[in-house]
């Protein structure tokens, strides 16, 4: 709560004139209380603390507090264990270009390591056996597509490296120029993307996602589906039913008819030097929390959020704690939330896509694909945009014997005992996550406003309908950090002004 201003209220009392347009809800000593420690909460804590203060009209937010409901921070970014071992068990991959992430990890002295996508036809992973260069397509009765396997991890580099193009050509005789195609519509995407990391001399601050979308030229895309984005560009059809469905199926749950932006960033996943953060991306979240010295209430749900007389925001958790904060800033989706917003407001409906990850140490059944051994499997199995097919993936995680492995399935459903007994042949350890995972992207694509009350309750993962990705929510979160600082110094700036002007017309009222 924000210490009694005596000084503010006798100016409140001498000016009520001048000041009767200026919202009096904020001071620049306020709290400010962020909801969610995943991703987006995390590199909001930290932008906002690195602008405050930056310059005489900047206003000082020193005070952050940080609910999240779960006992670790991290959110979508989450380990899993299996056997002693961990694995990501939601966001795993990161691209070359996520400049903040890349930051991130230097800042926080976090080790990046690289590491074949979840999908990447040519992958130089050094960790051969886990590498997913080796992969089929899968339409629920064959494989329509097969590279080779990769080559002992005891051959020549040259030899590797001849194995690799060898891949690389039958990759093109199956799909030609279209594969060029596709990577000119994601690179053009990517340049956009880069805009949002220009210096404030010539990045404006946004005050919708709409606004931020069309200054980098990224809106049209989503308002178009991936399906009619690549035809367009001249992507055949077999390229699109294909290795375009895979990948969407992997990285986001959803076929080709997603809006063109996510599509283009689910695309940008199969890229060369994907990494990802040694330890864990969650890693990143827990980092700039520290790093920001904010105050973290884990364990603390919060159940509702009150615009309140005296101006301030009530944040009651289900603990039954109540706080007073001067910005009140959303970090989560609200789609699966029962938060109760007093006043209410509505935002445009949004459906999450759930996308169950099954971990399971065990033995894969060849026979359910058609084959007698195990080694006849490749590392990462994709499948098409058929209702037979039950997951959109299968891949090896880690190798513990020639067929004892932890295998990670994407799928749409829940994959039930009965199924899994049926693709493995014996079961060590299986792990299911159901996620909320992402929003079901669909073209036209409409967005809820960043600032929902017109006061100041934000609210990040509006941007999530372009895309979701760990750098997309720092894009979101340092844009809200900049437009809160934005818009306490344009009250600041008005009172300035108003004042000076009062003074002027009290001076000059012979020109009224
Ligand atoms: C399976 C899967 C794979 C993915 N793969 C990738 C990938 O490879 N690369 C990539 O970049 N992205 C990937 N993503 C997307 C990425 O994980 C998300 O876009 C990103 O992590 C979102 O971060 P966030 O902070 O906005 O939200 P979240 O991480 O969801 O954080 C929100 C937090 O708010 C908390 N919370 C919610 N309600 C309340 C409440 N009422 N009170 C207090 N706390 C609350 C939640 O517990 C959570 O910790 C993947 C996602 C999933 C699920
Ligand atoms: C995409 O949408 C079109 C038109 O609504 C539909 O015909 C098609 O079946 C959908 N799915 C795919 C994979 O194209
Ligand atoms: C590929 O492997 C070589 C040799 O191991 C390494 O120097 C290079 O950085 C790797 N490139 C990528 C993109 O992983
Ligand atoms: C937390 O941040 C401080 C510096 O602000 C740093 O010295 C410390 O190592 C960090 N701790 C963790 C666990 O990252
Ligand atoms: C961290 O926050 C505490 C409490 O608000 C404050 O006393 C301390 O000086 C802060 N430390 C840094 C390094 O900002
Ligand atoms: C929200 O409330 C509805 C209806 O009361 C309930 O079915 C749902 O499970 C709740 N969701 C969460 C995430 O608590």
């Amino acid at each position: 709560m924000a210490p009694f201003d005596a000084g503010r209220l006798l100016l409140f009392l001498f000016m009520p004139l001048f000041f009767a347009a200026v919202d009096p809800s904020v001071d620049a000593s306020t709290q400010v209380c962020v909801i969610g420690a995943g991703i987006g909460g995390a590199s909001f804590a930290y932008f906002l603390k690195q602008y405050s203060c930056s310059s005489v009209n900047s206003p000082c937010l020193s005070e952050i507090h940080l609910f999240e409901r779960r006992s670790i921070v991290g959110g979508r970014t989450a380990i899993v264990t299996i056997s002693g071992d961990t694995f990501e068990a939601g966001a795993s991959i990161l691209h070359p270009k996520n400049f903040h992430a890349v930051r991130f990890a230097s800042l926080l002295g976090l080790r990046p390591k690289l590491k074949s996508s979840e999908f990447k036809p040519d992958s130089n992973a050094s960790d051969s056996s886990a590498s997913s260069s080796w992969f089929g397509i899968w339409d629920g009765s064959s494989f329509l597509f097969k590279t080779k396997p990769p080559p002992p991890a005891s051959s020549s580099a040259i030899y590797r490296k001849i194995c690799s193009f060898i891949n690389a050509i039958i990759i093109f005789r199956r799909y030609g120029f279209s594969l060029l195609r596709m990577n000119r519509f994601v690179n053009k995407m990517l340049e956009s993307f880069l805009l949002y990391y220009e210096g404030f001399e010539s990045r404006p601050v946004f005050d919708t996602v709409e606004e931020m979308l069309k200054w980098s030229g990224l809106y049209g895309i989503t308002r178009r589906t991936l399906k009619e984005e690549l035809l367009d560009a001249g992507v055949s059809s077999l390229l699109l039913s294909e290795l375009v469905t895979v990948i969407t199926r992997i990285n986001y749950g959803q076929d080709i008819n997603i809006s063109g932006l996510a599509g283009a960033v689910s695309l940008a996943g199969s890229d060369d030097g994907m990494w990802s953060v040694d330890g864990g991306n969650w890693q990143l979240a827990a980092g700039l929390i520290n790093y920001s010295n904010v105050t973290l209430h884990l364990k603390e749900e919060v159940t509702s959020v009150s615009y309140a007389e005296g101006h301030n925001y009530v944040l009651s958790t289900k603990e039954g704690i109540q706080y007073h904060c001067g910005i009140t800033v959303i970090a989560t989706p609200l789609d699966e939330l029962n938060i109760t917003f007093t006043p209410p407001f509505s935002i445009p409906s949004r459906r999450l896509q759930h996308t169950f990850t099954t971990f399971v140490r065990g033995f894969l059944n060849p026979k359910y694909f058609g084959l007698n051994h195990v080694s006849e499997i490749p590392n990462l199995i994709g499948t098409v945009e058929v209702p037979e097919v039950p997951f959109s993936s299968i891949s090896i995680l880690k190798k513990y014997g020639k067929e004892d492995m932890v295998y990670k399935i994407f799928s749409r459903k829940i994959m039930q005992d009965r199924l899994l007994d049926e693709i493995f042949s014996l079961r060590i350890e299986t792990v299911r996550i159901d996620w909320p995972a992402y929003p079901h992207f669909e073209a036209p694509e409409v967005f809820s406003p960043i600032i929902l009350d017109g006061k100041h309750l934000y609210y990040i993962n509006s941007f999530e309908n372009a895309a979701s990705t760990i750098e997309t929510s720092a894009v979101a979160s340092e844009n809200v950090a900049r437009l809160i600082i934005s818009r306490l110094s344009d009250e600041h700036q008005n009172m300035a002004n108003k004042k000076f002007n009062a003074a002027d017309g009290d001076l000059f009222h012979l020109d009224l």
